[in-house]
């Protein structure tokens, strides 16, 4: 089975598996900012023990090496995450999805850290294809996609369900980068 990197660095930012300990500075980071969430699968965090859950799943994760593997994006040089980014493997694929702290938007890091990524899951010799989608109303994550040298295939239609903004599929922008 294909094992992500535990971490990883980029030329600004650091990405490290997440511990148990990260609610409270994921918390006040960005989970649980509804601005932030608006076109995510989740809904913003009201309180810590819900979060702390998701985290123990994360961990729980890392350790099968399977599923959904988040890594926490920090600083160089510090230990606060700023946002995350994550992917699932299956077979021959890579899916990410990510996001950010609000305060941080604009400067390149999402698009930075998907750029390493991606590189990295084209260099995987079992893996074909590195992925994405994002909300037709969320132009700011296909700019993304793009940045990381991914390409445009199309909409899928009613694709996924974003809870904040009602309860029925969405139309959703599907971008790769294939070898
Ligand atoms: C989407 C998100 C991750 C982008 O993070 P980021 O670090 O600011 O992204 P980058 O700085 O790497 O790139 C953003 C690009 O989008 C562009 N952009 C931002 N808002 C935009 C808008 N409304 N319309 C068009 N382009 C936009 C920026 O100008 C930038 O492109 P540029 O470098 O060519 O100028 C961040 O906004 C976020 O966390 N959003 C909420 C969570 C989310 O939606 N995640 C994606 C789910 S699919």
């Amino acid at each position: 089975m294909l094992r992500p990197p535990v971490s990883f660095a980029t030329a600004r930012l650091a990405g490290r598996k997440p511990r148990l300990d990260d609610g409270p500075a994921l918390f006040n980071s960005y989970a649980s900012d509804p601005e932030v969430t608006r076109y995510l699968a989740w809904r913003a965090y009201e309180r810590l023990e819900p979060l702390n859950a998701f985290l123990r799943e994360c961990v729980a994760n890392w350790e099968k090496g399977s599923g959904h593997l988040p890594w926490l994006l920090c600083l160089k040089g510090t230990d606060t995450p700023i946002g995350s980014i994550g992917v699932t493997i299956e077979g021959d694929k890579a899916v990410f999805g990510y996001a950010l702290a609000r305060k941080f938007w604009g400067h390149g890091f999402t698009a930075e850290a998907l750029k390493y990524l991606v590189d990295w899951s084209l260099a995987q010799p079992s893996l074909y294809r590195a992925w994405a989608f994002c909300d037709v109303e969320n132009p700011a994550s296909a700019r993304v996609m793009e940045k990381a040298g991914m390409t445009r295939e199309g909409i899928l239609r009613r694709w996924h369900v974003a809870p904040n903004l009602g309860s029925e599929p969405r139309d959703c922008l599907v971008y790769a980068r294939v070898k």
